[in-house]
C-alpha cells in the first residue's frame, strides 16, 4: 500500500470554519432521524472503516475517484489525506445540507450536488471518460431496483481497466449475492471498528445481471 503523497498539501486539511461546525455524528444523526431511509445508517462510518474503503489503492498511479453518498464525509476526509494533485477526486452527495456541511469541511474538495443515478451526466460535464475506482456509502439495497441496476450500470462502464467499484455496508456478507449478479469477482473485507460493525463490498469484472 502507498503512503499518503507528502509532496502536496494536505487538503483535508481542517478549514477554520469546522470547528463552529456542530460534530459529524451529530450532524449525521439528525439526517438518520429525519430521512431514514435515504441516509440508511445512525453513524458516520468509524476512520478504520474509511482505511479498509481504500486500502489496495495504488494512489501514486490514480487519476480519478469518485466517491457516491458522501454523507458527513469520513471517506472523503481518508481519499483527501491519501491522494496527490495528480488525482482527481469527485464527491458526490444527492442532499443539499449535507454538501454544505461537506463544503464547510473540505473547502478545497469538488464536492458535486447530484443524484448518484446522474453520474454519466456528472462525468460528461467533466470531460472525465473513465474513472480508477468508486466508493458508494450509497444505501443500494434499499434503492429501487431500476435505479440501483443505472447507478451499477454506469459505474461499471465507467472504470477504467482494473478498476473496483466499492460498496460500504454495516450488514456484512448479507448483500454477497446481490453483488455477484452485477459483478464477476466479490470480495468482501470485514471491519470490526465500526458502528455498527460493517465492511466492504471490493467489486470488479461488470456482468450484465
Ligand atoms: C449511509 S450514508 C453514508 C455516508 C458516508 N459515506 C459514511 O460512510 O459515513 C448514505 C449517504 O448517501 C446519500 N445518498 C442516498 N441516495 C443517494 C443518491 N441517489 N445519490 C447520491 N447520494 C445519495 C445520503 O444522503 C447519505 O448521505
Amino acid at each position: 500500500m502507498s503512503e499518503p503523497d507528502r509532496a502536496h498539501p494536505d487538503r483535508s486539511a481542517p478549514h477554520h470554519s469546522e470547528t463552529s461546525q456542530p460534530p459529524d455524528w451529530w450532524v449525521f444523526l439528525t439526517k438518520f432521524l429525519q430521512r431514514g431511509r435515504v441516509i440508511a445508517s445512525f453513524a458516520p462510518s468509524s476512520r478504520f472503516m474509511a482505511r479498509v474503503a481504500v486500502r489496495g489503492i495504488d494512489f501514486d498511479t490514480t487519476t480519478c475517484i469518485v466517491e457516491l453518498g458522501a454523507g458527513t464525509g469520513p471517506i472523503t476526509k481518508e481519499l483527501l489525506r491519501r491522494a496527490g494533485k495528480h488525482t482527481r477526486l469527485i464527491i458526490i452527495e444527492l442532499d443539499a445540507a449535507l454538501c454544505r456541511y461537506l463544503r464547510r469541511r473540505f473547502p478545497n474538495a469538488e464536492i458535486v450536488e447530484a443524484d448518484a443515478a446522474d453520474l454519466d451526466r456528472v462525468l460528461d460535464e467533466r470531460g472525465i471518460a473513465k474513472v480508477d475506482h468508486i466508493i458508494s456509502g450509497l444505501p443500494l439495497p434499499s434503492i429501487a431496483e431500476e435505479i440501483r441496476d443505472r447507478i451499477l450500470d454506469i459505474s461499471a462502464r465507467r472504470l477504467a481497466p482494473g478498476g473496483t467499484f466499492r460498496q460500504l455496508t454495516i450488514m456484512p456478507w448479507v448483500y454477497y449475492r446481490m453483488y455477484r449478479r452485477y459483478f464477476t469477482d466479490v470480495r468482501f473485507k470485514f471491519v470490526l471498528r465500526n458502528l455498527p460493525p460493517g465492511g466492504i463490498y471490493q467489486c470488479s469484472g461488470w456482468q450484465e445481471p
